[in-house]
Formats: structure tokens, C-alpha cells, sequence
């Protein structure tokens, strides 16, 4: 943990978590343009076409509306994954709706997908795009609380349209727990209803971008085993895996135990799932490796098991953001105790 968060943490923790994070977005969105810092050769690859300058992500929900772009850039991410962003303008759920489990460094959230709506995020990116950035940027997109199941496929697709020309790539999120029936989308029918309509919106002519599901880490072997081919039939751009738990700890109040679980407690699951991904599309799909890491040897792990890139939130909260510098300062180590020339080398050695 760098000196100023060590400072600023035991503030912040005397807050409630939703009000210090806004708190610290709000500051972030200030932040000066400034040197981005250069990232070390080993760390860049390709993936879909795309050079990534470092394959750290930030995960979806922390910038759910996109407003801290420079400031993700400057910390030394090489992605960042915005949303979930819904079409229309939406509250989420009633608060209390997030809570800090610090004995075991994780988060519980039951948000509900606050959103700006379609329309405020793609004005921010569009007046962010302008500017020249090595960040890639990926838009996680869902439907409102409000829409009925038969027309969420319509949701994703009006997101789409939206965000096809502004995002290096697009997350279909059908794995939060705090939507009721969103997961009822992950079976080989339900994909195929969302990404035929997400294809068919996007205009003719224009090269779509790659179509990314984000999977629950609760989804039993059988229907993972059925989703792996149909994940390669469906031609997507690969899976973000993982999204929040319902698994928790126990002794939780009736009400934390709603929300979905996050941090070091999710990170054995979230790996087995991505080894298992990796394994039942024989790499052939590039994944985003997601849950509980909090240093590079948890990242070094992810990408050994199969993940292309990866991603964190909740380590943010406890170790603050010099985290992501020290991550990639701690690969390019890694990789080269073990050998390897570039992260695209060491990705699946271990699935
Ligand atoms: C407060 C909070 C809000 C989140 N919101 C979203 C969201 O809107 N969409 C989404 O796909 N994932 C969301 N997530 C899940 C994260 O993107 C990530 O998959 C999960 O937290 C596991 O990573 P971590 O252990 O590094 O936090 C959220 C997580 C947290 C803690």
C-alpha cells in the first residue's frame, strides 16, 4: 500500500462503502492529465487484433458511468471494463445496498445496475475518445430492472448499436446476482437470443467489435460443459470470467447475504472456472481472468491458467491504486524468473 493511501484509507473506512466510493470517484474524475507511465515490452500483446500496452484491467461496476477515464490511465491500467451500463437512466436498489467484509478482504454488493443510461456514458467516451490513449476500453453492458424477460435480447441490442463504434470491445453482462431472471441468460439459447439481436443492430458495413459474455462463478459443471462449445459456435470474442458470487462466508445478516461476493474469497473459484473455459475451448477463446487478485502473483496465476488479460475491483479498496503499478512491476519479474519473453507466452501454461 503506497504512503497517501495509508492515510487516506482509515478515512475512507469510517464512511459507508457506497459514499467513499463516490468520494474517491469524484476525486479521481479530477484528476490532471498527467505522464502516462511506459509499460515494460514483456507485459504488451494482441488479442482480437488489439495491442494491449499491459494486460491489467479494471473490473466493471468500479466506473460504472465512465467518469474517470484519464485518471484509470494514468494509474497504469491497460483496459478498463465501464458499466454496467443500462439504455435508460436507472437508480439500482434500495440502499443499503453494499458492505465491506474486511476480515476476509471482500465486498458484498446488491447494487442493481445505478446507471446514467446509454446516452450520458457514450457522450463522456466520445468526448474522452478525442484524445489520443493507449487505454483499451471495454463497455459491460445490461437491461433495466424494468424490462420484461422477452425483451432484454432488445436491451443489449440498443446498447450495442450505441457503443459498437466506441468501445475496443463489448461485455454482455447476463451474470449479476442482483437482477432477477439476468441469469437465466446463461444457457446456449438465452446467448443466442441476446447475440443474434446485439448482431443484427449493428449497422451494415460497419466491423462489429468483439462480443465478450461476463459468466457467474456459481454456474454448475453441466451447463459450463454445455456453454463451452456453443461459446465457439456463437463466434464471441471470449468470456470475462468471473462476476460476483452468492457463495458467502458465514453468519451474514439476511440482508448482506443477498448481494453478490467479492475479492480473495472468490479468487479459487473464479480460477477453476477459467482453467475449465480454457480447457472446453481448447484456447481457442480468449478469456478475462476476474476474482480476488491483490498482486501479481494472483494475476501471474490467472494468466497461467488460461487468461489472455485480467481484472480486479476489490484489492482497489483495500490496498488503494499504487496496486497496479506494483502488479506490473511484479510480472514482468515473474515471467522472467520462469523464462517467458512476452505474457502471450505464459497464457493456458497451467491449464
Ligand atoms: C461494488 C461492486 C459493483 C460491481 N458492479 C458490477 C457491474 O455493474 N457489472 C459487472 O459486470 N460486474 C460488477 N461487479 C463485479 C466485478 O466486475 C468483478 O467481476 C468482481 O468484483 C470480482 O472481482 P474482484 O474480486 O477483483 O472484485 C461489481 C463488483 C463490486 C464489488
Amino acid at each position: 500500500m503506497n504512503r497517501l493511501y495509508r492515510i487516506v484509507r482509515p478515512l475512507l473506512f469510517r464512511l459507508d462503502p457506497e459514499t467513499a466510493h463516490r468520494l474517491t470517484l469524484t476525486a479521481l474524475a479530477c484528476f490532471p492529465r498527467s505522464r502516462v507511465p511506459a509499460d515494460p515490452p514483456e507485459l504488451s500483446s494482441h488479442v482480437w487484433g488489439l495491442e494491449f500496452a499491459n494486460p491489467i484491467g479494471l473490473a466493471a461496476g468500479m466506473d460504472k458511468d465512465g467518469r474517470a477515464l484519464r485518471a484509470w490511465e494514468a494509474l497504469g491500467f491497460g483496459l478498463v471494463e465501464i458499466g454496467t451500463v443500462t439504455p435508460r437512466p436507472q437508480p439500482g436498489n434500495p440502499k443499503p445496498r453494499m458492505w465491506r467484509i474486511a476480515d476476509h478482504q471482500a465486498l458484498i454488493n446488491s447494487l442493481g445496475f445505478p446507471s446514467e443510461g446509454a446516452e450520458a456514458v457514450a457522450l463522456r467516451i466520445e468526448r474522452w475518445r478525442r484524445r489520443f490513449s493507449r487505454l483499451r476500453l471495454a463497455v459491460n453492458i445490461g437491461p433495466n430492472k424494468a424490462t420484461p424477460a422477452d425483451r432484454v435480447p432488445d436491451d443489449y441490442a440498443l446498447l450495442a448499436r450505441r457503443f459498437a463504434a466506441l468501445a475496443d470491445f463489448l461485455v454482455v453482462n447476463v451474470s449479476s446476482p442482483n437482477t432477477p431472471g439476468l441469469r437465466d441468460f446463461q444457457t446456449p439459447a438465452g446467448l443466442r437470443a441476446i447475440v443474434e439481436a446485439i448482431r443484427s443492430a449493428i449497422p451494415a458495413g460497419m466491423r462489429p467489435p468483439p462480443i465478450l459474455v461476463k459468466l457467474a462463478p456459481d454456474l454448475d459443471t453441466e451447463i459450463l460443459d454445455a456453454l463451452g462449445q456453443h461459446l465457439i459456435d456463437l463466434n464471441l470474442g471470449g468470456v470475462v470470467a468471473t462476476n460476483t458470487t452468492r457463495q458467502h462466508p458465514p453468519a451474514l445478516s439476511a440482508a448482506v447475504a443477498q448481494g453478490g461476493l467479492s475479492g480473495a474469497p472468490l479468487k479459487a473459484r473464479a480460477q477453476k472456472m477459467v482453467r475449465e473455459l480454457y480447457r472446453l475451448t481448447g484456447g481457442r477463446l480468449p478469456l478475462i481472468g476476474v476474482g480476488g487478485i491483490s498482486g501479481a502473483s494472483d494475476a501471474y496465476e490467472y494468466v497461467r491458467c488460461g487468461a489472455s488479460l485480467v481484472e480486479l475491483y476489490t484489492a482497489m479498496v483495500y490496498h488503494g491504486p499504487g496496486l497496479i503499478r506494483q502488479i506490473r512491476r511484479g510480472l514482468v519479474d515473474l515471467l522472467r524468473r520462469d523464462g517467458f519473453r512476452s505474457i502471450g507466452e505464459a497464457v493456458g501454461i497451467d491449464a
